[in-house]
This record gives C-alpha cells, sequence and structure tokens, in this order.
C-alpha cells in the first residue's frame, strides 16, 4: 500500500481498458493455475457498464490465446426481478451477449439468479444459490463493480455486513443510473435477487473495478469509515480485496487530491494552486485573506518552507485565478494581453464545437456559445451523433401522429409515407421492452433530435450552413451498447476539420466515462487532431482545443484554464436554448440520484463555479462556464 490513507491496496492505471486488461489477465492466470491442479475455478461475476472491456478481452484471450473456460464455474451477483431471461436487460442475456456466448464454457456451469420465478420460489431460489456457491467449495475471485452510491452487487447501503443471497430493493439512485437500459426509469424494476455482502466476502480473492466518474465513492470506500452506508467500504475487512482503477477514479484519493498530505512532493505552480484553492475553501476564507497560521494548521508548512512567504504565494494563486476569467472566449481583438487565456489574434476566429450529442452544446457551454456568435466568431457545430437513442417511444408516437394528421389534413395520399407511418405505429403499439427499433422509426427519432439542435442553432443566430449533423457510425446499433470508434468515424471528422480549418475546437472533455458516447467522440477527435497534425497541415499549428465537461460534472475549481462569467440575462437566454430540446425533458435517465431537468442541472453547475471562484475572493458573477486546454 502506497500510503495510510487507503485501507484497500488500490492497482492505478491509465485508462480503463488498460485496468480491464489488468483484470482479465488475473482471471486468466488463476483458470490456468486450476486447471494445472486440475480443479474448477469458480468466478463471481458483476454486470453493468464496467465489465464490459474486461470481458471483451477474455473473449480475446480464449480466441487469439485459447485461453479455455471448460473449468471454469460462474456466478453472478445479482438480476433484476422479476425479468424474462431473454429480455435484452436481463443479466442473463447480458452475460452471454458480453461473455458466454464467445467462450468454451459448459452451460451447466454458467448460474444467474432467476428473476423468472414467483417471490415465494425465489426466496428459495436465494437459499439455493448460496448452497450451490459452498457446494462447489466457495468463489475463487469475485469480479465487482461498485455503484455511485457504494453499492457492490445490488447491497445497497443499509445492506447488512451479514447479508445473503436474497430479494433486494433498488435504490431509486440505482434505478436512476439503470434506466438508460430501460429508456425510462418507470420501466426499471423494483427489486432484484442479488448476493449478500456476507457471500462477497467469503470470496477468496476480489477485484473491484471502478472507471471515470466514480471517484468519490473509490475514495470512501478506500479511505473512509466503514460503514453499511458505503457497502464497499466493508471490503476493508477482506484480506485480499484489490480496487483496480483508472486514473480519473483514483483522483479522490489523498495521494492525488492532496498529495501534500501523503510525502514530499514537487510544488509546481498548479500544485500550489490546488493546496490553496482547497485550503481557502476549507477554511472558508479568501484565498487573499490566508495567514501563515493557516498553511501550518492545515498539513501545507512544507509550502511556506519552499516558497517562502503566505502572502506571496496567495497573491500568485490569486493572480492565476484572475486570469482564467474572462468575457471573451474567442481572445479580446486588438489586445495585448499575456495572461489571458486566449489569443487575440486572428480575430475573427473559425471555431467548431463538437457536441457529441445534439443538446450538448448549449447543456455544456451555451453562454459561451453564444458569446462566440456574438463576438462575431465564425461558429460551426458538429453534432457528433443522432442521439436518438434518448428519445422515448411516446415522444416519438406524437410526431407520427402529428405526420399522419399533417397527411390527413391536406389529403395527401403518398402511398409509401402512408407505410412508414403505419409500420411505425403498429410497431411501436407492439414493441417489448428492450426491442431494437426498426431503422425508420431510429431516423424519426433522429430527426427530432436533429429539428431540435437546428432550431439551436437559429435560436444562438447561426447562418444556415453552420450545424454538421456527422452522425458518425459508431452510434448506430439501436441500442445503448455503442461500437467501438472506427476509421470511418475519423476520416468522417478529419474532413470536417480539413474543411474549416477551425483556429479554435471545443469538445466534451469527458476523459474518463469509459463506455459512454461522450468518451468515445473525445477519442475521435483526439485522433483525427493527432493525424492532421503529423500530416503538418498548416492550419493545426494554430489551432487551440478546448474541452468542457460534457456530461454532469464541472471541472475541479482547481484546474479550470478559462472561466466564461455570465449575467442573468444570459443564464435565461441559456435556459431558453435548452428548452428547445423538447424530447429531452423529464424522462431522460442520467446517472446518480438525482431528478432535476438538464437546465436546473446545467444552471447549479455554472452558478457554483461562480460562487466557487467569490468564495475564493474573486468578482462574484451570477453564472459561470468553465473550460481546460488540451495540449497536444
Ligand atoms: C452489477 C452489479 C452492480 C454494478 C454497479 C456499477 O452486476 O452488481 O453493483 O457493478 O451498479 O454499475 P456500472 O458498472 O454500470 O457503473
Amino acid at each position: 500500500m502506497v500510503d495510510s490513507f487507503e485501507k484497500i491496496p488500490v492497482e492505478i492505471f491509465a485508462t480503463s481498458n488498460e485496468g480491464s486488461r489488468y483484470a482479465a489477465a488475473e482471471i486468466a492466470k488463476l483458470i490456468k493455475q486450476k486447471q494445472q491442479e486440475n480443479k474448477p475455478c469458480v468466478l463471481g461475476l458483476a454486470t453493468g457498464s464496467t465489465p464490459i472491456s474486461m470481458y471483451k478481452e477474455l473473449v480475446r484471450l480464449h480466441k487469439e490465446e485459447a485461453l479455455s473456460f471448460k473449468n471454469v464455474i460462474t456466478f453472478n451477483l445479482d438480476e433484476y426481478f422479476p425479468i424474462a431471461r431473454n429480455a435484452f436487460q436481463s443479466y442473463w442475456s447480458f452475460m452471454h451477449r458480453h461473455l458466454f456466448n464467445h467462450i468454451d464454457i459448459d452451460p451447466v456451469n454458467i448460474h444467474v439468479p432467476n428473476g423468472e420465478l414467483s417471490k415465494e420460489d425465489a426466496k428459495k431460489h436465494c437459499i439455493e444459490y448460496e448452497q450451490m456457491i459452498d457446494d462447489v467449495g466457495g468463489i475463487d475471485l469475485q469480479v465487482l463493480g461498485i455503484g455511485n452510491n457504494g453499492h457492490i452487487g445490488f447491497n445497497e447501503p443499509g445492506s447488512s455486513i451479514f447479508s445473503k443471497t436474497r430479494i433486494t430493493n433498488l435504490d431509486n439512485n440505482t434505478r436512476v443510473a439503470n434506466a438508460r437500459e430501460f429508456q425510462n426509469i418507470s420501466k426499471v424494476p423494483r427489486l432484484a435477487l442479488t448476493m449478500g455482502i456476507s457471500t462477497i466476502m467469503k470470496a477468496k480473492k476480489i477485484l473491484l473495478m471502478a472507471w471515470g466518474f466514480k471517484a468519490q465513492i473509490v475514495a470512501r470506500s478506500v479511505e473512509g469509515n466503514i460503514t453499511d452506508q458505503v457497502p464497499a467500504s466493508i471490503l476493508q475487512q477482506h484480506t485480499n480485496c484489490t480496487f483496480i482503477v483508472d486514473k480519473q477514479a483514483a483522483s479522490e484519493l489523498t495521494r492525488f487530491k492532496s498529495p501534500w498530505l501523503t510525502g514530499v512532493i514537487e510544488w509546481t505552480p498548479q500544485m500550489i494552486k490546488r493546496a490553496v484553492v482547497n485550503l481557502s475553501l476549507k477554511l472558508g476564507k479568501p484565498v487573499l485573506s490566508l495567514t501563515t497560521y493557516d498553511y501550518n494548521e492545515n498539513g501545507l508548512g512544507d509550502l511556506l518552507v519552499e516558497k517562502g512567504d503566505a502572502y506571496e504565494i496567495n497573491l500568485q494563486v490569486y493572480y492565476l485565478l484572475r486570469d482564467s476569467i474572462t468575457g471573451w472566449p474567442g481572445g479580446k481583438p486588438n489586445a495585448g494581453l499575456p495572461t489571458h487565456p486566449e489569443r487575440s489574434e486572428p480575430y475573427p476566429k473559425r471555431v467548431i464545437i463538437f457536441s457529441p450529442h445534439p443538446d450538448d452544446d448549449i447543456i455544456s457551454m451555451g453562454g459561451t456559445f453564444m458569446r462566440l456568435h456574438d463576438q462575431e466568431h465564425e461558429v460551426h457545430v458538429a453534432y457528433q451523433t443522432s442521439g436518438n437513442i434518448a428519445v422515448t417511444d411516446e415522444f416519438v408516437t406524437r410526431f407520427i401522429d402529428f405526420a399522419v394528421g399533417f397527411q390527413d389534413m391536406f389529403n395527401m395520399d403518398n402511398e409509401q409515407s402512408t407505410k412508414i407511418l403505419d409500420d411505425a405505429q403498429n410497431y411501436l403499439s407492439n414493441k417489448k421492452s428492450g426491442q431494437v427499433d426498426t431503422p425508420e422509426i431510429r431516423a424519426i427519432k433522429g430527426l427530432i433530435r436533429r429539428c431540435e439542435a437546428k432550431a439551436t442553432c437559429k435560436y444562438v443566430g447561426l447562418p444556415e450552413g453552420r450545424w454538421h449533423f456527422q452522425n458518425l457510425p459508431f452510434y448506430q446499433t439501436g441500442t445503448i451498447e455503442k461500437k467501438p470508434m472506427s476509421e470511418e468515424d475519423v476520416q468522417l471528422t478529419i474532413q470536417l476539420l480539413r474543411e474549416i480549418k477551425p483556429h479554435q475546437v471545443y469538445c466534451a472533455g469527458d476523459l474518463a466515462d469509459p463506455h459512454g458516447t461522450h468518451k468515445v467522440c473525445l477519442d475521435i477527435i483526439f485522433e483525427s487532431l493527432k493525424r492532421i497534425k503529423a500530416d503538418d497541415d498548416e492550419w493545426i499549428k494554430d489551432c487551440w482545443v478546448w474541452l468542457y465537461k460534457g456530461a454532469w460534472q464541472e471541472w475541479d475549481i482547481a484546474d479550470i484554464e478559462m472561466a466564461i462569467p455570465m449575467s442573468p440575462d444570459q443564464v435565461m437566454k441559456k435556459r431558453h436554448g435548452i428548452f428547445i430540446h423538447q424530447s429531452q425533458k423529464d424522462a431522460v435517465p442520467f446517472q446518480g440520484n438525482d431528478n432535476r431537468e438538464f437546465w436546473q442541472r446545467a444552471e447549479d453547475r455554472n452558478r457554483n463555479t461562480a460562487k466557487l471562484y467569490a468564495a475564493l475572493g474573486l468578482t462574484t458573477y451570477a453564472a459561470m462556464e468553465a473550460f481546460v486546454r488540451w495540449k497536444y
């Protein structure tokens, strides 16, 4: 263990793919060891987005390196209840789709809790499940993910350390998080079958994987007190448990968050900024009011030893914060401001905003988007995916009804469109849960979102020709699970970039979010820029990339390099821009226990950034959008 704050060993990898390969290799090692001993290898398995790339690697090891699963017995952690095995969302289906269908495991060795039973039978089944695990000698290696609320399996906060396999209630938080699989939270089952905490704790070895946005819960589980309110913290009592995380998921551990508390560090300007900003927020004192005493009392004596006077350090950090604030995201023309986050020349600039879904531009950087346009830069928006998955059946039905009514109203008996509309109506009214939409319905859903995006661009004031619908192929699966980035995705993006030759590129900087659309979208842009750079195109030498935080979080205040203030009027204008995306109102699932709508989340987040700047002693704005520069 690296330091005393961590009570569970943590292995950190640059990317989730590397972490997944490590976990897969651990499993493969154990399978082979058991084969040599002529013994079965009993694996406890998890579902969810986290282990998908690990399963992919196991399949690869089977196909390319002849790893056999003949001696493997598996027990899955959990299953929704009730649910039909063959439903797309069932964990039975999930496991077959991602692993079992592609390896040589004997089907009789596969165990997934059965969600098809009556409640009474399910109770007996849970007792038998527990017994079956004991009968094969217990689980040799248990794979876990972790919920945002710290759950392991479906052992939600409050689950007892002595709990066994049972029927359990799903926390609202979990239902919201998993709603993405069901299109709508109301369709997520309220119950589940899950192994208990004691069942998990009996495993001989445990690997818990966590990627990206799980940083806070990882830190609480690894460094916090053991409490049933964070079920994963109970793993501190296991003697052979390792957390496998990517850099992002490790970022809240003290050794990264406040490394000065864990040993000697190099005081770079960025590290000083981080330490002082943390100190100021912790003490509720503006940066310029921090004293030598404050530094000494809070583990920052070393910084004073290295860099001298508290007031000098305060000033240094204050200037860094002050210089990150600008009302000129495209640079202030005719003003040589060396500390400004953007260059003043050239003016005006050509700008591309990459928006993974049709509303990320306005939600995440609507104020900046409007400013760039108002300040007469040539702003383009590239909508990377159609976002059709996030349009509910109810919503598309309304539009189909409209189209049918429109035809009737004007006696347009166009046979072909009538057939398409009839077919779509029939399909939707008989659609089973999890069934993939027909290509026509997907296209109509995509069209709805395209119209909303176009309306937003017009609302901001962009002229025709400035919006580009990329419809990147990786997204076009019709299901939640997407394909990986392909050459075609990259070529389409290179082509667009070469056409526009931007001076500024904005993109959703969700560097983590391993399986999410945002991460793939970002990888595609990075890959495209890298290749253009390697080809030595002249314009790329003067192209700056700014990352906005796409999904639900904001950048850490100490990392922000450009903060764009918004007036109350601009906040309102942005709100109305978000309202245009009517298909995304109310019913859209997202991470966490959060029922706020997009505009509320966006406003809270922007207001919070402004409040943090104010708390640090800077000017108080109504709201602020934040960016980090990516130097490639
Ligand atoms: C899945 C399971 C859950 C998940 C957890 C994280 O079998 O038991 O505990 O591991 O909800 O889910 P993802 O990986 O989708 O973030």
